[in-house]
């Protein structure tokens, strides 16, 4: 952050779009952290409750295993329970929501309830073909969750997480069939999102092609621009 930059005027209410692979997940903690803001990610959530054999779990698993999305009312119930935790109350990243018009409303209508509007959308753009290397490599690690990938991001000993020496596995829903699936709904019902933020003039599209520290840089610049910007139109 720089200066002549008021933390005041950072975003703390934002969205992350972008196709499976994009790197949502990998990119959510940095710009969290650097926030302080709560992490919230819809698909962990489900895996969470896919683990644990809960309800919502056993009914989420089916749609998940073959890359289909998870019904909107299943879905904006959970989010609705999480947006109410008393962490959410100073900000929030959200990873994987909303992913459709329908949920994207469903979130309008909440934030006028609670007065967090959001902030900023930040769109991580890719070409679909460097989605499908992306995920036939990933890793996650069974404990805490962090995303690796056998070439584009190792591990310095082979299936361990650096971070909690965990075990790392393949997701489930990380098969070409399931994979191709995702990214056909991606491309019908969250690209349409697109639009929908332009329009509010929230949306911020940023590259995610390169080196994760290269597109991280990108996002915390985007950060800086908004806030920056925000700053100025308050002089
Ligand atoms: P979710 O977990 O949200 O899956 P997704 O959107 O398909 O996104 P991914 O987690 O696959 O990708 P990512 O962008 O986080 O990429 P990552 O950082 O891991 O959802 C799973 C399922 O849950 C859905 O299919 C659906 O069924 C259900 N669901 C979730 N939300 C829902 C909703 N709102 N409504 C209904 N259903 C919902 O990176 C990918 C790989 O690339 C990693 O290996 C990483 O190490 C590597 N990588 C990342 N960045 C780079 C880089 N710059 N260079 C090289 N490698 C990189």
């Amino acid at each position: 952050m720089r200066a002549d930059l008021d933390r005041r005027h950072e975003p703390r209410r934002i969205i992350l779009l972008g196709p499976p692979g994009a790197g949502k997940g990998t990119q959510a903690d940095v710009i969290a952290s650097r926030l302080d803001v709560s992490h919230i990610s819809t698909g962990e959530i489900f895996r969470a409750n896919v683990d644990a054999a809960t309800i919502l779990g056993l009914q989420a698993q089916s749609y998940m295993d073959s890359g289909a999305m998870v019904p909107d009312e299943l879905t904006t119930k959970m989010v609705s329970r999480r947006l109410n935790e008393d962490d959410v109350v100073d900000g929030f990243l959200l990873d994987g929501f909303p992913r459709n018009l329908n949920q994207a409303e469903f979130l309008d209508e909440a934030s006028r309830t609670t007065g967090n509007t959001v902030d900023l959308v930040l769109e991580l753009h890719m070409p679909a073909e460097e989605v499908v290397q992306r995920l036939n490599g990933r890793l996650v690690c069974g404990h805490c969750g962090r995303s690796w990938h056998a070439q584009l991001n190792t591990t310095r000993v082979d299936g361990i997480c650096d971070t909690c020496a965990g075990p790392l596995h393949q997701r489930d829903d990380d098969r070409e069939d399931s994979i191709r699936r995702r990214l056909e709904l991606y491309e019908q019902q969250t690209t349409p999102l697109l639009t929908y933020y332009r329009e509010q003039g929230k949306l911020v599209p940023v590259d995610a092609l390169g080196p994760i520290g290269t597109v991280n840089d990108r996002l915390l610049a985007a950060l800086d621009a908004h806030a920056k910007t925000d700053t100025t139109a308050r002089r």
